[in-house]
């Protein structure tokens, strides 16, 4: 799945879901654009796709949103990227990002992230499935809590050997986070699954329909990276805390979208200045700068 002009990987962020565990936070917010330390919420999961090269983003959330994520993102060309915005109509389950992204996705394939997940840490996990050349690659976290996730059951050999939905009694502690890499086949295999008991169309079944023609590929994630929830107040405040003391202590910004682009040169330096200059007067400005002002005394800029 390398990004050929036959083959590109597009990128779907889904942003739906109807937040109820957050109210009233979510009465007439989205969960996806609350804050986690300095943030919008969406910027993480935004900016992990962004790391992967990935530059055709379809962000689904419901109509009342996607005004705002125009107003946040607009086409996202000033970042260097492009972003389309469709709208799910119901939380009726991961899978349909599928069918609604069907012409986005065109004749590729695609990887989709949920708006609510945040990875940190050493991304080569993702990188590694998005040069995998078709199927289905989906990963493997180990949790305290696996009732609350799709999980997956490996053998002694890391080969995957079921994937359920929230089982009651979880025949492994690897959660599956909320993002996945697959081939082309997607679409149609999400169009042909009938709604589960919470009427969702599940990506646990899509996962599954992979498993059975054994073109699924899970990685368990190391220990290492931080994979965070954001369901509850207490995990909101936990993601801000998290964030804020990394910041803090390195100095560096967490999924800051324009830094991103200039270090995957989805933009140049003039493009960045630019960005900068339409800015109002903030911490978040003051540090794009501070970037500049490096980059400009060293003749090649060190992002590593
Ligand atoms: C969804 C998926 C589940 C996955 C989780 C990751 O759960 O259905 O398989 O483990 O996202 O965040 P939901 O958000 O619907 O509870």
């Amino acid at each position: 799945m390398s990004q050929t002009k036959e083959n590109k990987i597009k990128g779907i962020v889904l942003a739906g879901g109807s937040g109820s565990r957050l109210y009233p936070i979510t009465k007439v917010y989205s969960k996806q654009l609350t804050l986690i330390y300095d943030k919008p919420l969406i910027y993480y999961p935004l900016s992990i796709l962004m790391l992967g090269g990935i530059k055709d983003i379809l962000i689904i959330s419901d109509e009342n949103t996607i005004p705002l994520y125009q107003k946040l993102f607009d086409d996202g060309s000033q970042i260097g990227i492009s972003i389309d915005y469709a709208v799910q109509e119901a939380p009726n389950g991961i899978a349909e990002a599928f069918i609604i992204g069907e012409e986005f996705i065109g004749g590729n394939s695609v990887s989709l992230i949920l708006g609510d997940n945040i990875f940190y840490g050493d991304l080569n996990f993702f990188y590694r499935a998005l040069k995998r050349n078709g199927g289905a690659t989906i990963f493997g976290y180990k949790v305290n809590d696996p009732e609350r996730y799709g999980i997956v059951e490996f053998d002694a050999e890391d080969k995957v050997i079921s994937i359920e939905e929230k089982p009651a009694k979880p025949k492994s502690q690897y959660a599956v986070p909320g993002l996945y890499v697959y081939d082309n086949r997607v679409v149609d295999i999400s169009k042909s699954l009938t709604p589960s008991a919470r009427g969702e169309l599940e990506i646990s079944d899509v996962n599954s329909y992979y498993l059975k023609k054994g073109d699924l590929h899970a990685e368990k994630i190391s220990r290492g990276v931080a994979w965070l929830d954001t369901g509850t107040p207490e995990a909101l405040l936990q993601a801000s805390n998290f964030f804020g003391v990394i910041e803090e202590r390195q100095g560096l910004k967490v999924a800051c979208i324009e830094e991103i682009a200039l270090y995957k040169e989805f933009i140049n330096k003039d493009e960045f200045e630019q960005i900068i200059k339409k800015m109002p007067k903030s911490l978040y400005r003051e540090y794009l700068y501070k970037l500049l002002v490096e980059l400009n005394q060293q003749s090649i800029g060190t992002f590593s």
